[in-house]
């Protein structure tokens, strides 16, 4: 298994990442010590596909498991699902000291962060990642989030779990769909940070879809690495750097909320990237054909080249929403080239407007 560390002081925590590991997750737990009484929470799903036998792997090795599920889907990351979480964990929680398991995708990582950083001020949790997204991305991190009704993430904390357990061959039940949704964010490593791994991706991006072992196992760990070593640099986005995790997300972000989730979440960040490529080029910083191999590359992997049934004023409208873009003033993070971005203030609007039209179906 290979060991990532993520360095936080006294919130440090390991990444573990390996194919068909799960036996190992109960001794990767005792080594924690957490004690014995742990508190899956998942969807139901991932709750049928592979629950039973993280809970019996556990049981074995003399864990108490109790399992909560909630729907699958954003909708269970909201207030009203947290809030039925935690009454029923109270309820169930005499006597005892658990903690919380997340098995699933990011809404159930965040779901269950966000729980675990609210029930009694904070109990320990540990991710267990089975989709893409989380394992390259969300359940790394520690910023864990339910939804308002007028925005995604809006409730939210900076809470980093005890550990990051990835088991790669939980994707071998996720949709062709969920895969590609996970590779936009692949994607984003490339650009932001690392030639080498967008390269890698344009090569090997049919292996990846046909789920080979070696390929995935390559990837998740190149953009477990990278998350990791932003976030170690800026917990919690104070200094900046972890922003340019957001490259693609202002307008992605936009279009996912505008669009009210029927894009998924890699889907709707695949055309922010393309509009930030675009914007990048038109502000003189991006070569036309950095910004073609950026475009080549996602639509081979068949993510949306276009978004369609969206006003222009609807997609503004839901950037300016966003806690960050206000927060940041109209800042963009844009590309210089493959594997280098920077944060530019004051975007001027036409620019903007010009890339939501460029990407119009
Ligand atoms: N905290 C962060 O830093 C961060 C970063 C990026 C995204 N996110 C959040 O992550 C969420 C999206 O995550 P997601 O794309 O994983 O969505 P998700 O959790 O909804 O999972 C997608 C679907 O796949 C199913 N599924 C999960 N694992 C499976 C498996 N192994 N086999 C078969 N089906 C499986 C789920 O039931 C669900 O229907 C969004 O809410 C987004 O805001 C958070
Ligand atoms: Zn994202």
């Amino acid at each position: 298994m290979k060991i990532i560390p993520l360095e936080l002081k006294e919130n440090s925590y390991e990444i573990l990442i390996g194919n068909q590991v799960l036996d190992s997750l109960p001794k990767k737990i005792k080594a924690l010590k957490l004690g014995k009484d742990a508190v899956i929470i998942s969807d139901k799903t991932v709750s049928r596909l592979h629950g039973q036998r993280v809970a019996k792997v556990l049981r074995d090795e003399g864990f108490v498991i109790k399992t909560f599920v909630v729907p699958p889907g954003e909708k269970s990351k909201s207030g009203p699902v947290a809030l039925k979480l935690i009454e029923d964990i109270a309820r169930y929680d005499v006597g005892r000291k658990i903690f919380i398991i997340a098995l699933g995708g990011g809404v159930i990582g965040d779901l269950a962060g966000f729980v675990a950083a609210i029930y009694k001020r904070g109990i320990p949790y540990i991710q267990v990642p089975t989709t893409l997204l989380a394992q390259i991305d969300s359940a790394i991190g520690g910023k864990v989030a339910v939804d308002l009704a007028v925005g995604k993430n809006l409730a939210g904390a900076f809470y980093q779990p005890k550990m990051v357990f990835t088991d790669i061959s939980f994707l071998k039940t996720l949709d062709a769909r969920q895969i590609r949704n996970g590779l936009a964010e692949a994607v984003k490593y490339g650009i932001i940070v690392d030639k080498q791994l967008f390269v890698y991706l344009e090569k090997s991006f049919q292996d990846f879809l046909n789920l080979d072992e070696g390929v995935l196992q390559r990837v998740v760990e190149t953009c477990s690495r990278i998350k990791a070593s932003v976030v170690s640099k800026d917990e919690k986005e104070s200094g900046g750097l972890r922003m340019i995790l957001n490259f693609g997300h202002t307008l992605g972000h936009a279009i996912e909320n505008a669009a009210a989730f029927r894009y998924h979440h890699g889907e709707a960040v695949a055309i922010g990237m393309r509009m930030a490529a675009h914007i990048s080029v038109l502000k003189g910083m991006l070569l036309q054909k950095d910004d073609q191999r950026i475009n080549a590359l996602l639509s081979s992997i068949g993510l949306p080249d276009s978004y369609a049934g969206l006003l222009k004023s609807q997609i503004i409208a839901s950037m300016n929403h966003d806690k960050k873009f206000i927060a940041a003033q109209n800042r963009f993070v844009l590309a210089r080239s493959i594997g280098r971005v920077e944060i530019v203030s004051g975007v001027e609007g036409d620019l903007i407007d010009k890339a939501i039209k460029q990407f119009k179906k």
